[in-house]
């Protein structure tokens, strides 16, 4: 029905939405990565398009095909991603953070492919840059702070982990879910979310990712009336 009726609520607003997941290399040929397949980002950006916004994604290696209307930037990496997000979404009034952003990469990346050698068991790692954070310090300030969606993805404590990445990320809502559950999460069409906001607590139900992403921007399009946008 929603589809049929498109209210173009969100017309005028530029939303930026990163999806997928990274890839952090060792090598030409191998990397650290997660199973995420970016249906989550991709179904935000669509239905932020079809309720008139202006959409830019940037995404990680996915299989998904890009969605129509949308201007897609490919990333790899979470550096690249850092780059693509101040480049991009400098003068967005929306940041969705849908990316399975690997937390860590390899300290050294070589330019050929590693020979089977001594030393290889093991491999020494740094923290990637948090790209969320990195734009939510960027924009702090501002007298038109742009709307800040995360997500959190937990196996445990889903609620408390969730507040604690809205107050350090200083984030407007987050958007919980527990990856443990066999409907909800990785690799899934469905999502059991949480949407968590600094006063409010909203448990959705098992839905269609799709329907989770018109949730989303239920509450953002909420939250810029809230602050008489
Ligand atoms: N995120 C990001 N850059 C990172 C890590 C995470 O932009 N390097 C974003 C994700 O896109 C998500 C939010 O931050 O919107 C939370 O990601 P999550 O992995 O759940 O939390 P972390 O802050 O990485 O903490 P941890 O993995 O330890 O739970
Ligand atoms: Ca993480």
């Amino acid at each position: 029905i929603r589809r049929l009726l498109s209210p173009k609520d969100l017309q005028g607003l530029k939303i930026v939405v990163t999806a997928g997941p990274t890839r952090e290399h060792l090598d030409p040929v191998r990397f650290l990565s997660n199973p995420s397949t970016g249906r989550m980002g991709y179904a935000v950006a669509e239905a932020a398009r079809r309720r008139g916004a202006e959409v830019v994604l940037l995404t990680g290696p996915t299989e998904l095909p890009p969605p129509e209307g949308v201007k897609l930037v490919r990333i790899v990496s979470a550096e690249e991603l850092l780059h693509a997000a101040l480049e991009h979404a400098n003068d967005a009034d929306v940041f969705v953070a849908a990316a399975a952003v690997a937390d860590q990469r390899p300290a050294v990346r070589l330019d050929q492919k590693a020979k089977k050698q001594a030393g290889e068991e093991s491999v020494v790692l740094e923290r990637t840059p948090d790209v969320l954070k990195t734009f939510s310090e960027r924009v702090e300030g501002r007298k038109q702070r742009p709307i800040l969606v995360g997500f959190a993805a937990e196996t445990e404590k889903v609620e408390e982990h969730a507040r604690g990445k809205l107050a350090a990320k200083r984030l407007d809502l987050v958007v919980a879910n527990d990856v443990g559950e066999a409907e909800s999460g990785f690799g899934t069409t469905t999502n059991r979310v949480v949407l968590v906001a600094p006063d409010k607590v909203e448990r959705l139900p098992l839905m269609p990712k799709t329907a989770v992403a018109d949730a989303i921007l239920d509450r953002v399009a909420a939250l810029r009336a809230a602050r008489g946008a």
